[in-house]
């Protein structure tokens, strides 16, 4: 039997967490603080805690009450704030060590909270299926009616126009997949994974908002070229996309909107499900607008279905985008703030099948 060195059992702490030396200056710190903090270890190592938490910070207290005292302190449900990201609810765990030295562990609420309130979207979003159904019906002929207008005009249209055309079509068959598959399975889960390149679904989703919704705004993408594929339904991931470039495009202002689409590969990042393996979603994706921010008293409501703020809003766009991630096996995240609106995905890498060879 070999013991784990020290190394792999630091490494292997899924949460933040940081040997603070007897004058508070950072020692060391494990690769979940690093994503944490979106600080490396070198950059920290030898710098004042106080730099990075700020001076009369709770979790300063929290740090020189353990050292003092020589015992552990928690404290729960604190708003740690690292440099300058926005404060996020953590449990704060400060443990001395030996000679003043202190081990800080912090431990996010926001994850398990997002995911027991994403698990219950699931079941809330299931309850919209019966009305999925019928509307499913109801948008096959006007469909048609569409599609029919759309080859018409494809034959007409010069070539610069065609590309539209072609957006049209592609999108009315993409619609069309996606109510036979509510009529077939009143489900959507069942649709087969493949291996999907995240930005050829982000450019899509946005050429289709630039050329609808959201004429007004200014986007700026930042790629992360060398991601790798996503394990994904294309449809179901467009739609999720599409959905909230829409919301964000709804948000901004009429006059300089703009929307970030920013992709990411995130190592450190891990999900456990109750009774599932660990799963690592390391595929990153942001999306950031400029708009009005959620109303505070929605923020803890906007994934359930039939909750609006707007006048002729469904409620149902983040309600499907939250069982469509969660069906991925992957999360969503949101963060808001007047003139500043985050939504973040998170999701696994595709993985050969074992039946492929
Ligand atoms: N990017 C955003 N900026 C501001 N508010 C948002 C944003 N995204 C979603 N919301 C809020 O969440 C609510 C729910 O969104 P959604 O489920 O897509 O329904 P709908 O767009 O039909 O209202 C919106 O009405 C809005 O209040
Ligand atoms: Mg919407």
């Amino acid at each position: 039997m070999t013991e784990p060195n020290f190394e792999t059992l630091w490494g292997a702490i899924p949460y933040p967490a940081f040997a603070i030396d007897a004058d508070n200056t950072l020692l060391t710190c494990n690769g979940a603080a690093e994503f944490f903090s979106g600080t490396s270890v070198r950059q920290m190592s030898g710098k004042n805690l106080l730099t990075f938490v700020g001076e009369g910070s709770v979790v300063q207290n929290v740090v020189e009450q353990a050292r003092r005292d020589a015992v552990s302190v928690v404290l729960h449900g604190i708003e740690v704030s690292w440099a300058d990201s926005t404060p996020r609810q953590n449990d704060v765990h400060a443990t001395s060590i030996l000679n003043g030295q202190v081990l800080l562990l912090l431990h996010p609420r926001g994850l398990a909270e997002k995911m027991d309130r994403s698990l219950t979207h699931r079941s809330a979003a299931r309850s919209v299926e019966g009305m999925a159904a019928m509307l499913a019906h109801e948008i096959r002929n006007p469909l048609a009616g569409i599609n029919g207008a759309a080859q018409l005009l494809a034959m007409s249209v010069n070539e610069d126009d065609q590309e539209l055309t072609e957006l049209i079509q592609d999108e009315i068959r993409r619609i069309g997949r996606l109510v036979d598959r509510v009529e077939q399975f009143g489900d959507l889960r069942l649709a087969p994974r493949v291996a999907v390149n995240i930005h050829d679904i982000l450019n899509r989703a946005k050429r289709a908002a630039e050329v609808g919704f959201a004429e007004h705004v200014r986007f700026s993408e930042e790629f992360d070229p060398s991601l790798p594929p996503v394990s994904a339904d294309p449809d179901q991931l467009s739609q999720v996309f599409q959905n909230l470039l829409k919301n964000a495009a709804e948000a901004t202002p009429k006059v300089g909107g703009s929307i970030t689409v920013k992709t990411a590969f995130r190592s450190g990042v891990r999900l456990q499900m109750p009774g599932q393996q660990p799963e690592s979603l390391p595929l990153e994706v942001t999306i950031t607008d400029n708009g009005v921010g959620i109303p505070e008293e929605l923020i803890n409501d906007i994934f359930d279905p039939f909750v609006s703020s707007k006048a002729a809003g469904s409620g149902l766009g983040l309600s499907l985008v939250s069982k469509i991630i969660a069906d991925h096996g992957g999360v969503i995240e949101c963060n808001s703030e007047p003139g500043k609106t985050k939504f973040k995905v998170l999701l696994p890498i595709w993985r050969k099948p074992l039946t492929e060879s």
